[in-house]
């Protein structure tokens, strides 16, 4: 995900980061994750990767409502030695990814209002944080989210933060991970989401498709609606050997030049768990030209 944006707001820190004012939650703010919470925890048992479930504990803090991050900070540092951070929005490329490699989660602090229930531009602390947090517990996705925070101090070097951006948008957004009895959401965006939740395993539209690194870094994404393509991992350990195990710098050479691939295409060379039948995204466009006419 690339996060841009060009003045420091002058509230922050040098490192873009602001105090997260727990305090100054309002009672509506904090009964607006209570309930983001419960309908999530009631949707996600046996569509989740059991690592979030395991996760997810340590967001049941002692005190109702959105997290304060002191607490939640000192539980994700005995777990695996990660902090979250807040921040007063999108933050540029090269700070979010110092925040990752010193195992830093950048969090908005605000949270949605009854009108963006279902619908937001910008990530606020329910997507931040109930779903991007659980997994930064498990030892193996934190280890991978500081070598990608790493490989994009890299990229930035190599102008190829958009190739890694994807792999970004397809694991830790968007992923699927094959469980022993069928697939798994684990991808934050996914999680954070009831209809994406839903739709991501269950609906016949979009493909579903074996996690390919190359594959993944030429394929483009959709930002503003579902996906038409999920990725699918074997195992976090597979995704972080794949991680790191690849010296980027000869992978982004290689790909130079390579086509994009459409958000939708399906490969010959793809290993394929379910072809997508496209239709959402074929009658949203049709309504949305409707509109258009
Ligand atoms: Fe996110």
């Amino acid at each position: 995900m690339t996060h841009y944006t060009t003045v420091r707001p002058p509230e922050a820190a040098p490192d873009w980061t602001i105090p997260q004012d727990w305090e100054r939650y309002s009672a509506d703010e904090h009964a607006m994750w209570d309930h983001l919470f419960e309908r999530q925890t009631r949707l996600l048992p046996g569509r989740v990767a059991p690592a979030f479930l395991e996760g997810l504990d340590i967001l049941r803090l002692s005190k109702p409502g959105i997290p304060d991050f002191a607490e939640l900070n000192a539980r994700l540092m005995d777990a695996t030695g990660w902090q979250v951070v807040a921040v007063p929005g999108l933050v540029p490329d090269a700070v979010f990814f110092d925040h990752l490699a010193n195992r830093r989660f950048v969090a908005g602090r605000f949270i949605r209002t009854p009108e963006q229930i279902d619908y937001l531009e910008e990530p606020d602390i329910f997507h931040d944080v109930f779903g991007h947090v659980p997994l930064l517990a498990n030892p193996v996705f934190a280890d991978y989210m500081e070598a990608y925070g790493r490989g994009g101090q890299r990229a930035g070097e190599l102008g190829a933060i958009e190739r890694l951006a994807r792999l970004y948008w397809y694991t830790v957004e968007f992923g699927l991970l094959r469980g022993a009895d069928g697939l798994q959401i684990y991808g934050a965006g996914i999680v954070s989401s009831f209809s994406e939740s839903i739709f991501a395993l269950d609906d016949p539209s979009p493909n579903r498709i074996a996690f390919d690194l190359r594959r993944v870094m030429r394929t483009l994404y959709r930002i503003d609606d579902f996906q038409q393509t999920y990725f699918v991992i074997d195992s976090f350990e597979d995704l972080l050997r794949q991680t790191v195990e690849n010296d980027f710098a000869p992978l982004y050479r290689a790909l130079q030049g390579a086509n994009d691939i459409g958000a939708a295409d399906v490969l010959d060379s793809d290993r394929v768990d379910h072809r997508g039948t496209q239709d959402y995204a074929h009658a949203k466009a049709l309504s949305a030209g409707k509109h258009n006419a």
